[in-house]
């Protein structure tokens, strides 16, 4: 009976979210061959690629106080860093002779980071490797922000919109942040024409099984172009810090159910996946992942950016994590390619 959910769900790429309930709950039996025809349609677009994207993590200032997050204003106890210009160029640069051809700037919401400073960024990395995507990763800006943005040469902007549920929403962030600004920007990301990544984390604090079927219809209504989904990991520091984290099992599921909602979709097997389970990533790519994201900061930033607790790959240097992440994927069957692996049209 799940089999047929799951078959009517790589064929209508849809489901109710009681359906997709249904899925969650049962998910120990039908696990194995969700992600069976998960990789089988991820197959049909991606072939067996799994693409690389330069994670340069370049201010860990937040003006933010998400009750989840490790670099939120409030955490006194982090040691703040910012790359200057010039850092965050070298970076890109030496991500391009390591194979990179994507760059993903991402950090807390730095004021600092105006729309000039930042667009002169983009149009340097840009001038350097006009055959290189950018990617932001920046949280919520104004539409003119955004816009200028664009214009700069920026191709992508991830802004995972953490839940889909106002209320729930309510419960992961103080009062000055709202699911509306939230959604607002979203929208505007897609209007102004960047292929956009929305997700969540899997157990964040209050979130039922019920939130994460109704996740699913929301992915598959919003059409994102990519979708970062990893465990909710307890940072010591925040108010969330006596929580659980969620757990691989259950993302590595959600993972599959998300490629077959959305066929084409890009998704990472993330860092937070790697953390709450050594083979992690591995598992991700081999439950319908297509996406990797190694860090590419320095290794002073490295230790600082820390989102989550026990965070991986921290001190190691960009060479080593890719050559290391290199034969984690081989091991799995697939290739690692190095184009900007766009949104794909079919191949
Ligand atoms: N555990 C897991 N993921 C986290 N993020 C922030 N804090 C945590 C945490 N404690 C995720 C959020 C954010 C992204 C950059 O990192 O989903 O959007
Ligand atoms: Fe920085 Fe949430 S703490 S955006």
């Amino acid at each position: 009976m799940y089999k047929a959910l799951i078959d009517r769900l790589e064929k209508e790429n849809n489901l109710t979210a009681e359906e997709y309930l249904e899925l969650i709950r049962h998910r120990e039996e039908i696990r194995n061959y969700a992600a069976e025809r998960a990789v089988s349609v991820r197959k049909e677009y991606y072939g067996n690629k799994v693409f690389i994207r330069a994670l340069i993590e370049f201010t860990n200032y937040c003006r933010n106080n998400c009750y989840y997050c490790g670099i939120r204003a409030g955490n006194a106890n982090a040691e703040r860093y910012r790359l200057t210009a010039d850092e965050i160029i070298a970076c890109a640069d030496e991500g391009y002779v390591l194979g990179f051809r994507t760059f993903v700037m991402q950090g807390g919401e730095d004021p600092y980071f105006t729309d000039d400073i930042l667009c002169d960024i983009i149009r340097r990395i840009k001038k350097n490797h006009p055959d290189c995507a950018v990617t932001l990763s920046l949280g919520e800006r104004s539409f003119e922000s955004y816009k200028a943005l664009k214009e700069a040469g920026a191709d992508r902007y991830l802004l995972r919109h953490e839940t889909c549920d106002p209320e729930h929403y309510k419960k992961l962030h103080p009062d000055s942040m709202s699911y509306d600004n939230r959604m607002r920007c979203l929208t505007e990301l897609k209007s102004l024409g960047y292929q956009v990544g929305a997700g969540f984390m899997v157990g964040s604090p209050y979130q039922t099984e019920n939130d994460l079927a109704n996740e699913m219809v929301f992915l598959r209504e919003f059409n994102p172009q990519m979708v970062g989904i990893g465990p909710f990991i307890p940072h010591k520091d925040t108010p969330f810090g006596e929580y659980k984290s969620g757990t691989a099992e259950m993302t590595v599921f959600l993972l599959s159910l998300i490629r077959l909602t959305l066929p084409r979709v890009l998704l990472p097997a993330t860092t937070a996946l790697g953390t709450v389970d050594p083979k992690g990533r591995e598992k991700g790519i081999l439950a319908g992942a297509n996406v990797l994201m190694p860090n590419l900061s320095p290794l002073h930033a490295r230790k600082k950016y820390m989102l989550y607790d026990n965070k991986i790959c921290t001190g190691d240097e960009a060479a080593k994590c890719i050559a290391c992440l290199s034969e984690r994927i081989k091991s799995t069957g697939y290739e690692i390619v190095t184009d900007r692996g766009d949104y794909s049209n079919g191949i």
